[in-house]
């Protein structure tokens, strides 16, 4: 492989994987397409961005022109496509633009992928990454295989479990080689304090309200993004085409449980007294059609590409909270503007 389109490479977990490739595949040329909506923050890849073998492209995946063009220009051999809209809480305000972007987008790179290659998919790839919420809702016990059957609930996964099926779609239909990877809750460095780790390392630390849905008894599977990227890069190099793997962190957490030890780990670090952090915690109306349980059975994985995650939840979560601990001036770039009018809409409401 010679030239990646890595899409989305400038949010959470594309700012890791493109890290990744860029410095551990010298010989590739990679190539970030962003179109740096609110999630997408350029500063989440300072370290490389003048590396020689990357390069940021600024476009929109839905806009087919754009991305037809693009693929003519570029010639790439192939596509990591982590571009999305990302948030529940987004899709249940504004289920449209999840549509857009995770429908039309993923269908117009799909296209534009056909088109470019032509039928002869010898040395390419289309790699679609998915989340485990196609998957729906568990019970108290079992876990998600890779043949569970999909029973998305919320906007947001409705339109990843489109997408998916699209990406299968083009693979049966078209004979182009793809392949899909539906991950559990990821967590760590660069990720937009909008979703319940960084929230609520953030709100802790500034003495705010940490806003827990319902009774806190919901349940995510919880894995270190740098995990994620690197099962990514695995299966991008190992797996056969028109496959699927799970990836999960076998690591299991009740919101309220998660929240309590995150305010113990800050009490700590920021030398409060004991118990004083959780006296932030503020239990908020409920998510609309919010799933109990997600988890991921990663044997699949395991057993074909020997991915196990590298380091426990509790190291993840230590460097995780060292990471915002250190990095006020991200944080406070990120939750500037926009971000604000968001929250305070969110949590008004509640
Ligand atoms: P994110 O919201 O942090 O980043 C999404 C990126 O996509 C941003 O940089 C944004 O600017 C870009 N983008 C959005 N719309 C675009 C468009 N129309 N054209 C081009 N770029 C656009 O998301 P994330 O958490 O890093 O998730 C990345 C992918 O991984 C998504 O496909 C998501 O469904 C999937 N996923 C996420 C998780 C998780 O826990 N965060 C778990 C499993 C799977
Ligand atoms: P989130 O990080 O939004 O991920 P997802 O909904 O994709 O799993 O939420 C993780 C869990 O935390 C989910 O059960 C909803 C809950 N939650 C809260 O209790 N409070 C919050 O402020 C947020 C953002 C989420």
């Amino acid at each position: 492989m010679q030239k990646i389109i890595i899409t989305g490479g400038a949010g959470f977990i594309g700012s890791h994987v493109v890290r990744r490739f860029v410095r551990n595949y010298p010989q590739y040329s990679i190539i970030n397409l962003d179109k740096l909506t609110y999630a997408g923050n350029l500063a989440n890849l300072k370290d490389i961005e003048h590396e020689p073998n990357y390069r940021f492209v600024k476009g929109d995946i839905v806009d087919a022109p754009f991305i037809d063009q693009l693929f003519a220009t570029e010639k790439p051999d192939a596509v990591i496509h982590l571009a999305a809209e990302s948030h529940v809480d987004r899709s249940i305000t504004d289920p449209i633009e999840f549509v857009s972007t995770n429908v039309v987008g993923t269908a117009t790179l799909l296209n534009a992928a056909r088109n470019y290659w032509k039928g002869n998919y010898d040395k390419t790839r289309f790699y679609h990454v998915s989340t485990d919420e196609v998957y729906g809702s568990l019970g108290e016990t079992g876990l998600f295989t890779e043949s569970t059957a999909y029973d998305p609930h919320s906007p947001y996964s409705a339109s990843k479990a489109s997408s998916d099926h699209f990406v299968r779609a083009y693979h049966d239909t078209y004979g182009l080689d793809t392949v899909i990877s539906n991950c559990s809750n990821n967590y760590g460095s660069f990720h937009f304090p909008e979703k319940l780790i960084p929230l609520a390392i953030n709100n802790i630390k500034q003495n705010k309200p940490v806003p827990v849905y319902g009774k806190g008894e919901n349940i995510r599977d919880w894995l270190w993004v740098e995990d994620h990227a690197r099962a990514i890069d695995l299966i991008f190099h190992q797996a056969k085409a028109g496959t699927t793997y799970n990836i999960g962190g076998h690591n299991e957490w009740k919101n309220i449980d998660l929240i309590r030890l995150l305010c113990q780990i800050l009490d700590q670090k920021l030398g409060r007294t004991e118990g004083e952090s959780a006296k932030l915690i503020t239990f908020v109306t409920d998510r609309a059609g919010h799933d109990l349980r997600y988890a991921i059975d990663a044997t699949k994985l395991k057993n074909e590409l020997g991915w196990i995650p590298s380091i426990t939840f509790e190291q993840g979560l230590d460097k995780t909270v060292d990471w915002y601990l250190d990095n006020q001036q991200w944080l406070n770039d990120v939750t500037s503007g926009n971000y604000q009018q968001y929250y305070q809409q969110q949590y008004a409401k509640r």
